[in-house]
């Protein structure tokens, strides 16, 4: 189930990447959903901002530049996305503040970043997150979206524990996205 939504996700966006309109279609479910964890973590344009799992069009990475005008790295685990993703914002001229980088939420070293975004299909989720909060600075901010609980079975979370300690959240109607949890590593 998690590798078939995934599979989806990612032909969906494959379209987006290249037709302007489905673009234009699917970042409005993005918009409000960015908004809000902008305002929740309150993210600044002097923010460092890392983001987990671009896919071949990483409207969230996108979006948090465009609203808050940081720089923003978006790290993806298949080439195939990052090679897409890469070519769309050099088209869309963002190719000054926004890097997209071809590597594993597992590997990369948080420490260059202040606000850390995890999409809601990282995976594994709970293994990925333990490996920022350990490695980032002291202040900074982990955002992580977590899926409806009856959509579990979608995504690769199985221990929801681990995201019960955070420092706030926002929740999100209407959407696969159950909710934005913040941390704030002290
Ligand atoms: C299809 S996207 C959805 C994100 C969406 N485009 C957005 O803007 O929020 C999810 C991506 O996460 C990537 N991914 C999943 N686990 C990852 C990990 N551990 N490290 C890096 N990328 C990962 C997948 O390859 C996939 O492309």
């Amino acid at each position: 189930m998690v590798k078939l939504m995934l599979h989806i996700t990612k032909i969906l966006e494959r379209f987006a990447a290249k037709h302007p309109f489905i673009y234009r279609m699917i970042s409005l479910y993005y918009k409000r959903l960015v908004k809000e964890e902008i305002a929740l973590a309150n993210i600044q344009s002097t923010d460092r901002v890392l983001c987990i799992g671009g896919g071949p069009c990483p409207f969230s990475g996108i979006l948090l530049h465009e609203y808050t005008g940081a720089h923003v790295t978006i790290i993806d685990n298949d080439v195939r996305c990052v090679r897409i993703s890469r070519e769309l914002i050099r088209k869309l001229g963002y190719a000054d503040s926004i890097d997209i980088l071809y590597s594993d939420g597992n590997d990369i070293s948080p420490e260059d970043y202040n606000v850390i975004h995890m999409a809601v299909q990282v995976s594994p989720m709970e293994q990925v997150f333990c490996h920022l909060k350990q490695g980032c600075r002291f202040g900074s901010k982990i955002l992580v979206r977590l899926p409806k609980q009856r959509l579990t079975n979608f995504y690769s979370i199985s221990d929801r524990s681990v995201f019960h300690a955070c420092c706030g959240r926002v929740v999100h109607n209407w959407r696969n996205i159950d909710n934005t949890a913040l941390f704030i590593k002290s």
